[in-house]
């Protein structure tokens, strides 16, 4: 069972981190050059649906393997405890992430065109350092957690 969870997880991360990379950094730098959003509108529009499934997948699977290292979620707001941290530092970035997600869907998007492809970048952006972190929070629990200074 956590072998397939993990699978998963993993499965799931790919698609997320790897289709924001492409978009960071093989879209988006070409779309801001010619200042066209139809670039990006393509992408998404293809995108969006594997990556949404993706980021729920990693919810799903990410909320069960937290309850296998706390049982009921107990000692999850343990500081002291590196694991914890980095528990909760996956919470962390899943709030920022969706927040962004949202922003962008709901504000931006809908009124995409060449003068606010600026603020979509500055959305794109920081959701692609995000999906990085979570690789690499996710990769602690291996090698004890994440120690607070
Ligand atoms: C797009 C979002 C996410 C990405 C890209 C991601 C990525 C990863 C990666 C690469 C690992 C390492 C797996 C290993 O060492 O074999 C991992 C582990 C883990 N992730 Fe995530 N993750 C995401 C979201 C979440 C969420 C939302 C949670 C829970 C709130 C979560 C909880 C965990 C836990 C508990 C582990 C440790 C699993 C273990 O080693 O047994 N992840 N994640």
């Amino acid at each position: 069972m956590i072998f397939w969870l993990l699978f998963l997880h993993l499965l799931g991360a790919a698609i997320w981190t790897g289709g924001h990379l492409v978009l960071a950094l093989g879209v988006l730098p070409r779309a801001l050059r010619r200042r066209e959003p139809g670039l990006i509108q393509a992408f998404e529009e293809r995108y969006e649906p594997i990556g949404i499934a993706a980021l729920v997948a990693q919810v799903l699977t990410g909320f069960e393997l937290t309850r296998r290292y706390f049982p009921g979620f107990r000692g999850l707001f343990d500081l002291d405890s590196p694991l914890a941290v980095a528990a909760l530092a996956k919470i962390i970035l899943l709030i920022l992430t969706v927040s962004l997600a949202l922003d962008a869907r709901l504000r931006i998007i809908p009124k995409l065109g060449r003068d606010n492809l600026g603020a979509l970048a500055w959305h794109i952006i920081p959701v692609t350092i995000l999906s990085v972190a979570f690789v690499y929070v996710g990769l602690r629990f291996r090698f004890g957690g994440l120690p607070l200074p």
